[in-house]
């Protein structure tokens, strides 16, 4: 091609997305900013990789589970730098290897259970130095060892890898195998994984921060609930019966999402007001409070304790409901009809049932009362519905006991 041909062929590329012309080799639009590599001067390419970054995007911001994170990020900049196989190698609590989490392609699943010792191969020279590397043959390229292509039975011919760091230190490596275009890796690719991998490493810190709260929450949720239990001898297992039937209860009844959430979190923390009432115990570790003003008020302390938690906030409104009746008879605020919630309906029951058990109804007793006390001190549908739920039970020896 003569001078004058290739300045004319340059000339005639331009941007798929706003088709201002791109100067040669250029990586990126000079006037959108949209990637300007082969694949993306495709309208069709263009549209993919738009669609394939929205897509990871959502993903990062919205999964919290840091597997399912990293497998789409892996398959993503597999899919978007048109690669044969991506990677990714988290570094261990020790600091001194990297362990497959990662590996997609055909082969990917066998390699998974090696680790790689920091310094050696690519990956582990990028996680020792924190740089990127780039190998359009790996066959001129003596870093590179086959070990895994023996492993696997995989031909790595191309790599491009990157560290993936967030906060300033290293989370781990990504990589991706076998560039399908016969140039290789170019700048921009590497310019694109780097990017990549960075915001998965902040994705991955925050999953793990957020995993970190939510063991926190949960542990503290169990302390209280065996706190709440410890103070009655009756009470063993109570506060997680309560949640496990108010819950299933409550799916049938078409609760779902924040409302099943509030209603879960009620259920085992209903009766957490009995920690602060004042009592002394009989000889069979029974509470004796010191006044029966306390049994009548223990919903409303309860609601209040986890009023100020704002995680806590629907399920407060529920606790202080889980004694009222719907014909006006329970307590402490004598609620009746529509004054009382769906969710409330469904605790009050549960409970009302769970007592009938404690103090030796038989089952049969408490299906009884759910029958004849419809539509007075309990809610008709929610009763019937309760009705229904032990009635399955009862006739499901795996469900007995449940
Ligand atoms: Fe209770
Ligand atoms: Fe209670």
């Amino acid at each position: 091609m003569g001078e004058a041909e290739k300045i004319q062929k340059a000339a005639d590329v331009s941007c798929a997305h706003c088709h201002g012309a791109l100067p040669p080799a250029a990586h990126f639009c000079p006037q959108c900013g949209s990637p300007a590599d082969d694949h993306w001067r495709q309208p069709d390419g263009h549209l993919t990789f738009v669609h394939g970054l929205l897509s990871l995007a959502r993903g990062l911001s919205s999964t919290q589970d840091v597997d399912a994170l990293l497998k789409r990020i892996g398959q993503s900049s597999e899919q978007m730098l048109l690669c044969e196989a991506s990677s990714i190698m988290l570094l261990d609590d020790e600091k001194e290897h990297l362990y497959f989490k990662v590996a997609t392609g055909e082969k990917g699943g066998i390699v998974t259970r090696y680790k790689v010792k920091l310094g050696e191969g690519i990956a582990g020279r990028v996680a020792q130095t924190r740089e990127s590397i780039v190998v359009n043959d790996v066959s001129k390229d003596e870093r590179f060892g086959a070990k895994y292509d023996h492993i696997s039975g995989f031909k790595t011919r191309s790599l491009l890898c990157v560290p993936m760091i967030a906060g300033g230190e290293l989370v781990g490596v990504l990589e991706v195998l076998n560039k399908k275009n016969p140039d290789g890796f170019n700048e921009g690719d590497l310019s694109f994984l780097e990017s990549l991998a960075g915001l998965g490493a902040v994705a991955i810190g925050n999953a793990r921060v957020m995993g970190g709260f939510r063991n926190f929450y949960s542990n503290t949720i169990e302390i209280l609930i065996s706190a709440i239990e410890s103070r009655d001898l009756r009470m063993a297992g109570h506060c997680f019966r309560v949640a496990q039937r108010a819950s299933s209860l409550g799916r049938r009844l078409g609760l779902e999402g924040q409302a099943l959430k509030d209603l879960y979190y009620a259920a085992l923390l209903h009766d957490i007001g009995f920690l602060k009432v004042a009592g002394s115990w009989n000889a069979s570790r029974v509470l004796i409070m010191e006044s029966p003003h306390m049994e009548q008020t223990h919903a409303l302390i309860g609601a209040e304790m986890v009023s100020g938690i704002s995680i806590l906030k629907g399920a407060s409104g529920l606790i202080a409901l889980h004694h009222e009746n719907y014909d006006g008879s329970g307590f402490p605020r004598g609620l009746k009809g529509d004054e009382i919630s769906i969710g409330g309906y469904i605790l009050s029951t549960i409970e009302s049932c769970e007592e009938m058990r404690m103090q030796g109804y038989s089952e049969e007793q408490v299906l009884g009362a759910l029958k004849s006390q419809a539509g007075q001190k309990f809610h008709p549908e929610v009763a019937a519905a309760y009705y229904d739920v032990l009635q399955q039970e009862s006739q499901s020896p795996s469900l007995k006991n449940a």
